[in-house]
């Protein structure tokens, strides 16, 4: 058991360096198991997620090395794979139904636990379902595992009722090798789905109208392995353009990429931050308190529900009142008791967020109920007085490789405490 002791006050001032996204990585990874041979990934971040997802297509019949110093995963993925993914790996990562696709396009059946992973919403499965029968798949869900069996997809026109990351995700990966063609209407277009995709055309997919919301896939017999770099990791980068922001501090943000941000760094613009956009980094500085700004997460290009929290965290403490609307996941409000414990002023009535913003945070215990929650409580624990201890901090490891000694770098006063209980 580990927890993070922070003392506040420190301006963090200098640079840090992204690896890829958690995001991306995790579906990566299942859609190597598309193409026997081996597939490399780099610019892999080493968070246990990962390791989850090496230890669950290991269990599939793959052999996965994680090279850590060389930041890169190999996996070799042989001819004939299992098609059981067990509840006990599953139920760690809600990410483990990417390979549902894969696995219906490879072995014709697939047999997933159904999914645990975050603590925050109910997060069906129903747009990947009735875009795997629309492509011909039986599906069913029996003592608790999702099976699903079709000897041939076949191609189809799909209008998923959201823009739902994971659907379109599932489909994408179930889709390059049915037979014909197929259209994913109101398809997501996070960078992450565009990275997936331009890594499946790699293998050998057609797909066009990658980064729109009309994705068209026309089947193909077979794919390649492939070396391919993991894009950078979007919702890092806007937690260190916060952590800029909030400590009034300059921190300098190498390997990301700005535009997949717009919105969060012009947020922080508007809140009085200084941001200068570079080819492959940014940076944000601060000098001033913070004003607050009003937030409403969307699908991408939208604000993105993943750095809800670190915003509420600032406007905790900017000048002025706030409105934060939630319209992704009905549990992302829960941190804000925790964000109390440190004297935010937060009032929830449903998606919707008053932040009345504070002179000041005091340092105090507080729990981390997930990876953005933490890295919420984290922000604001840099600007609280006196000492705050984070808990739970095995999930914010899930989805920030190395964060302590990162704030270490940029001047934070944070230490590991390993406790026995
Ligand atoms: C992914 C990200 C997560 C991010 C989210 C939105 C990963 C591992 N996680 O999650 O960090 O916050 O995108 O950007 O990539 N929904 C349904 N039925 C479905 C699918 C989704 O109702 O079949 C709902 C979910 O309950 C949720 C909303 O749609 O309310 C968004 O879900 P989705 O976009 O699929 O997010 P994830 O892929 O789970």
């Amino acid at each position: 058991m580990e927890s993070w002791e922070i003392v506040g006050g420190a301006r963090l001032v200098g640079e840090v360096r992204l690896t890829g996204a958690k995001n991306s990585v995790l579906k990566l990874m299942a859609a190597a198991l598309l193409a026997p041979g081996r597939t490399v990934l780099t610019e892999v971040p080493d968070i246990l997620d990962v390791d989850i997802m090496g230890q669950l297509l290991t269990r599939l019949g793959a052999q996965v090395v994680h090279d850590r110093p060389a930041r890169a995963v190999a996996i070799d993925v042989p001819d004939q794979l299992d098609h059981r993914a067990d509840y006990d790996l599953v139920r760690r990562m809600r990410a483990s139904i990417s390979v549902l696709g894969p696995l219906l396009a490879r072995c014709g059946e697939a047999d997933i636990a159904l999914p645990g992973g975050d603590n925050i919403g109910s997060r069906g499965l129903d747009m990947h379902i009735a875009g795997l029968e629309r492509m011909g798949a039986q599906v069913s869900v029996q003592h608790g595992y999702l099976q699903a069996v079709a000897r041939q997809l076949r191609g189809s026109t799909i209008w998923l009722d959201f823009p739902s990351v994971g659907a379109t995700e599932s489909l994408l990966m179930a889709a390059v090798t049915a037979e014909g063609r197929t259209v994913i209407d109101n398809a997501a277009r996070e960078p992450e789905i565009v990275d997936i995709a331009n890594m499946m055309v790699q293998m050998g997919a057609q797909i066009s109208g990658i980064g729109t919301s009309t994705l068209t896939v026309e089947g193909v017999d077979v794919l390649q392995p492939v070396h391919h770099v993991t894009v950078s990791d979007r919702i890092v980068a806007g937690t260190w353009a916060v952590a800029a922001a909030i400590t009034q501090g300059e921190i300098t943000v190498i390997n990301a990429f700005a535009e997949h941000l717009e919105i969060a760094l012009d947020k922080l613009a508007t809140a009085g931050a200084h941001v200068d956009v570079h080819a492959d980094s940014f940076t944000v500085s601060m000098d001033t308190r913070p004003k607050s700004v009003d937030i409403v997460t969307l699908p991408y290009p939208g604000f993105p529900t993943d750095l809800q929290p670190q915003f509420i965290a600032l406007n905790a403490i900017s000048l002025g009142a706030s409105l934060v609307t939630e319209n992704l996941f009905e549990a992302r409000f829960r941190f804000v008791h925790e964000l109390a414990r440190l004297g935010a002023d937060v009032q929830t009535e449903g998606h919707h967020a008053l932040v009345r913003g504070q002179p000041g945070l005091s340092g105090a215990p507080v729990e981390a109920t997930d990876i953005r929650a933490g890295a919420g409580l984290v922000l604001a624990g840099l600007v609280a007085d006196g000492v705050t201890t984070i808990h739970e901090v095995h999930h914010i490891d899930r989805g920030y490789a190395g964060m302590v000694e990162d704030l270490q770098r940029l001047g934070a006063t944070i230490e590991r405490v390993r406790h026995s209980d």
